[in-house]
Formats: structure tokens, sequence, C-alpha cells
């Protein structure tokens, strides 16, 4: 998700550059081996960014006329505007010029799915061209991939499994990197590219911040606890102002077969007793066998920092961030210069979590920042009744987080985040997923839904989640008292989703515009459209309060007036996530995700065919999770 630093403008603070003028500023310094004049001009205020970047134009933020509700397998988008598939599941990334090509039947080998974009496409960033930073036509695509569907990964599903099939779902997981390019309009990869890379579930990485080395992260592969292999269930992302990016591991621990009497820790942390659900990795992988390594998923949960700018750089995971089942990682910068992370766990009943840097970030790109986030203060928010809100710090030795209460030092404070939050009466959230920020300054989180709330024995509503058995879910805001470092501040809710003509008073919202639920992926561009993306469940799609919707889709959103507007709808069983745009704002690039899903066929290789067929739409083919282009046909600003 794009950060525009111009935006704290309009919040009367800094005049910081636009990300998209940072990342340009840290390509060069990558490119010619750090040019000082670059570099020192890193946080220096650029002319121009009060609009919101080069040819982004003043005016109404919403000029399209809104998509009704679709349940067409296809991406739809309103009239003059246009898509195009990009980047689908098994394309080559690049890595040579003879990459081997998707094979409809799926029968693509481990070694060649580790040469291919992934599968279930997630967060999203465009970096601007390494060697031409000012093009709108030319730039690096990096995307998370969060999850692998067996059933669709292999040509018999799981009618088999052995060990090269969990190595080819493994390579489909984690983060690629692509250099794209336009021509005439049309966008393509680059093959070969030399900043081409996949990232896996086997990619070595590293750990940094305080809990590097803790004896909760040592294996035996690893006595040190130093070296993790790889990243998983990456939902939504992030970007730093010095060029790297930020992925995030959300649902890890399914991926775990867990003893049979799991530890307080393991059980807080949703390991459960025997098999995982739908991943048998640990089958052939001794690795994902945590009654054989328990401190293996101890070593995700984490956000990891990325720089795409180099290709052999170590993947690190910043554990002064926190262990959570991360959604996202939102950066905005203080006047002061400290940078502050904001990140969602997105389970039911978790927390909102921020982060502040000790240090200032300093010219110079991914080189001079290389452990800004390694040393810094971790709070979670706890959101009172009367519109105000607090961060509570995570510090070890202060409150409640003790030795006594199983806290021996302040990496266990951060591998054992959740018990922390449980212990400082942070409040439980309705799952939140993306952060983004607007050009006023109001930080919003989507609350995707929790229909547990108020169920027996669960937390019931409280201020911040007002519905009880809230299948729409909402998106909650708030403004930092003072800067982004601030330890209070000012919150409201954004909108209650919903469908006004349901009879459910608690399902029917009070949006000003479109009908939608089960918000997830947010995203602000650089004009201030929060553009709002949705996860309805297909279990829970077309039925009960989500009866009228349709499939799932994009809405963008005014955040000064509030309203609303449908702007694309998805494929049959998918969800949209992860937005992005190039600099100009004339080409939007977003994920459809798990097109075809059906839970309760997931196995069957042929089921999904049966949901839908997109993109393809080939009769020996299967669906595939894709980035998509979407422009103005008049080549206008998207959304207008
Ligand atoms: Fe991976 Fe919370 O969506
Ligand atoms: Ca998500
Ligand atoms: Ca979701």
């Amino acid at each position: 998700m794009a950060k525009d630093f111009d935006r704290m403008e309009d919040s009367n603070r800094s005049s910081n550059p636009t990300i998209h003028e940072v990342s340009a500023l840290r390509r060069r310094t990558f490119i010619h081996g750090g040019l000082a004049a670059a570099a020192s001009s890193l946080l220096a205020p650029l002319a121009g960014c009060a609009t919101g970047g080069a040819g982004v134009a003043s005016g109404p933020l919403l000029g399209f006329k809104s998509v009704p509700v679709s349940t067409a397998d296809t991406v739809t988008v309103p009239e003059g505007y246009s898509v195009q598939v990009l980047a689908p599941w098994g394309e080559a990334v690049g890595l040579s010029g003879e990459d081997p090509a998707f094979k409809f039947d799926a029968s693509n080998s481990a070694a060649e799915q580790e040469t291919q974009v992934g599968m279930h496409h997630d967060g999203i960033h465009f970096f601007r061209h390494p060697l031409t930073p000012d093009s709108n036509t030319a730039g690096l695509l990096v995307m998370n991939h969060e999850y692998a569907d067996d059933g669709l990964l292999h040509t018999d599903g799981m009618a088999t499994w052995n060990a090269a099939k969990v190595r080819k779902a493994q390579a489909a997981h984690g983060v690629s990197v692509l250099e794209v390019e336009a021509k005439d309009g049309r966008w393509s990869i680059v093959k070969p590219s030399p900043w081409a890379r996949r990232i896996t579930a086997n990619t070595p990485m590293a750990f940094g911040g305080p809990a590097a080395g803790h004896a909760l992260l040592q294996t035996r592969a690893d006595p040190r606890g130093v070296r993790p292999l790889g990243t998983l269930n990456n939902c939504g992302s992030g970007i730093t102002p010095w060029g790297t990016y930020l992925t995030c591991e959300e649902n890890f621990i399914f991926y775990f077969k867990g003893p049979d009497a799991p530890s307080p820790h393991e059980a807080r942390w949703g390991l459960r007793r025997g098999d995982p659900v739908g991943y048998r990795w640990h089958e052939h992988d001794e690795r994902f066998d945590a009654t054989k390594n328990p401190n293996e998923p101890n070593r995700f949960g984490w956000i990891v920092e990325i720089d795409p700018f180099n290709p052999s750089s170590t993947p690190v995971k910043r554990t002064a961030m926190g262990r959570a089942a991360h959604e996202g990682a939102t950066v905005a910068v203080t006047k002061s210069g400290r940078a502050v992370v904001y990140s969602g766990e997105d389970a039911r009943f978790e927390y909102i979590y921020k982060f502040v840097s000790r240090d200032t970030v300093k010219p110079g790109g991914a080189a001079a920042n290389a452990t800004l986030l390694d040393h810094g203060t971790l709070y979670v928010a706890r959101f009172d009744a009367d519109g105000k809100g607090r961060w509570v710090p995570l510090v070890h030795g202060s409150g409640p987080l003790t030795a006594a209460n199983g806290f021996a030092d302040q990496g266990e404070v951060l591998i054992k985040t959740r018990q922390a939050s449980d212990l400082l009466g942070a409040t439980k959230m309705d799952r939140p997923e993306w952060i983004d920020i607007d050009k006023a300054g109001w930080v919003y989180c989507t609350l995707t839904n929790n229909s547990n709330r108020g169920g027996n024995n669960l937390p019931g509503t409280d201020a911040a989640n007002p519905r009880a058995n809230n299948t729409m879910g909402h998106i909650i805001r708030w403004k930092e008292d003072g800067d982004f470092d601030g330890e209070s501040f000012q919150w409201n809710h954004f909108v209650l989703a919903g469908d006004s003509t349901l009879e459910r008073a608690e399902a029917k919202g009070n949006v000003k515009g479109d009908a939608f639920a089960c918000p997830d992926g947010l995203w602000t561009d650089a004009r201030g459209v929060l553009w709002i993306q949705t996860d309805m469940s297909t279990s829970a799609m077309g039925r009960g309060d989500l009866k009228n919707l349709g499939h799932n889709a994009m809405l963008a959103a005014d955040p000064r007036s509030g309203e609303i507007r449908r702007f694309l709808t998805g494929p049959a069983g998918c969800e949209i996530t992860g937005a992005t745009a190039t600099p100009d704002g004339r080409a939007m690039f977003i994920n459809i995700q798990h097109p075809g899903e059906s839970p309760s066929e997931r196995s069957d290789p042929a089921a999904p065919r049966k949901v839908s067929n997109w993109p393809d739409q080939r009769p020996d083919g299967r669906p595939r999770s894709a980035t998509v282009v979407i422009r103005k046909n008049d080549g206008g600003l998207i959304g207008t």
C-alpha cells in the first residue's frame, strides 16, 4: 500500500516528500552506489507535493458512475475504464529469459514454481523504476502471495501427497518482485530482469530487534535463533520512506501440527492439538511439526522488511514491531523524523498496534536505515467509550509485564504480544485488517467482521465494536493527539458497513452510498481517495446479511464527505485485495485473490473451475489469482 507523506501537509505536518519521490531517491542511491546529493535530499521538502504528486490535479474526488453488484465471472469497472490481466499465478517472473511457462494442468514442478508468480496475491506496491525513476510506464511491482490452495496447485489436487508437493506449495508462498513496463498502454512483465525475485517459505532470512537470538526462537536447525527460513501467509503489506517493502505474516499458526496438550502459550496463539486444518506440510517437512520443533511457530508472525532494489539482500524479520497475525504495516513519519508503523492483528478479539522508532529516518536509503525498525516502542490500542483512546506501551518491567507474569525480558514480551496485550487491557477488536492514513491525518482501520461478538462466554459489544454478530464489519478511524507518535488519540467510526435494505437492524449499517460488507484492503491514493476492498467469505457470500451484495468489490470513498461508490466487482469466489498505482495516478494495480474458491470442495482440482474459470476461461485451465491493471480509456486519473 502506497503512502503519501505529502498528506501530512494538510494536517500541518512537515513537508516530507511523497513516498514516490523517496523511492526514486532510494533507487538512484542503490544504482549509483550512494549519491550523496540524492541521499542528503531524502527528507528535504519537495515542491508540488500538496496536490499529491506529478500530474495529479485537484477537483472532485469521485467522478465515476457506480457499478452495480455483480455475480458475473469477470472483473467489472465503470464506463470509460478498462482492465488488463498482468500477472497471474504461474507466470514467469523473469529470473532468466528461459523460465518455464505456466502449464494449465498445473503440472509445473516445485522448481518451476520457484521461478513463477506465486498463488493468491495480496498486498502490493509499485516502486519507481531503478533506472528511470521519473517514468510512469516502468517500475517494480512487489506483491505478497498469501497462501496456496493445494486442490488447484497440483494436477491431481491432494489425491496423492508427497514431499515434492509440499515443496511446490512452499514455493507458491511468499513475495514476488517483478519489473513491469507499459508500451502503448499495455503492461507486461520484463523478462529477464535483474530485479526479478521470488521469496518463498524457504528463503533464508534474519531476525532483527530485541527478540533476535531469543531462547524461544532457537531450534535444532538454528540453535542461535537468528536465521529463520521463509515467510508465510503474507497478507497485507507496507512500504518505508527509505524505499523498502514490509510484508506481514498473518495466519501462520494454521501450518503447524500441535501437541496433544498445547501449552498456554501455544493455545493462546491458536495452535491446535493434532494436524493443522488444510495444510499437510508437516507430513513431509518436520519443521512444521510443532511437536518436534516447538519453537518454529514463534519464528512466524513478524513484519518482514525486504529491499526490492537489491535482489541478493536478506529479508529481515523485525521483532521490535511484535509478533501477531499481522495483517499489514502502514508507515507514517513524525515531524521529528521518527517512523511510526501501524498494524492490525486480523483475528477475532485481537488488537491494533503501533510502533514508534527510537531513532529518526536518515538520508541514504535502506543502507542508512538498516536497523531503524529494530529499536523503538511498541504500543497497543485502547479505545475508550468517551471517544478518546490510549496507546499502551509494551515495555518489559512496566506494569504487569514482569518476570512474575511470564515475561523474562523484552524479547519474550514481543514474542508473546497477545498475552502482554491481554494483561494491559487493550481493546479486543472485530478483526483488524488494513490501515491507512488520509490527507487530514486520520488513521483508518478496517474491522472486517466478527460474528462471534456478543456470543456465549465471548466479549460483548463495546464503543469501538458496537454491533453484536457483526457480519458486515466497520471502519474505525483515529487522529493522534499531537504527532503520529502521540500516546493518546480521538476516535470515531468512519462507516458501519451494511445494506440498508436488510431487515436485521444491526446489518443495515450507515453507508452513505453503495452497500458493501466485510471491508479488508484499504488504500489512500495520491488524490486522497480512500479505496475499500471487500472480503466476504465464500461460505457466507450471497446468503443471510450478504444476500444482496453479489461478489466481492472495491469501492471508493471520499474521506471528507463519507460518500462511498462501488468502483469494481470481482469474479466468482474471489476477494479483492492490495492496491497501488503509478506515480501519476493513471494506472492502478490491484489483486484478484482466490477466484473459484469453494471451501466445501477445496481439495477437488475440478471443483474451483465449476465456480470460476477466471481469467483464462479455458476448459482445460483453472482459476488463477492475478494482478490486474486498471486504466481510464482517456488516460485520465483513476477515480475521476
Ligand atoms: Fe489475510 Fe486478514 O486477510
Ligand atoms: Ca486481508
Ligand atoms: Ca480478510
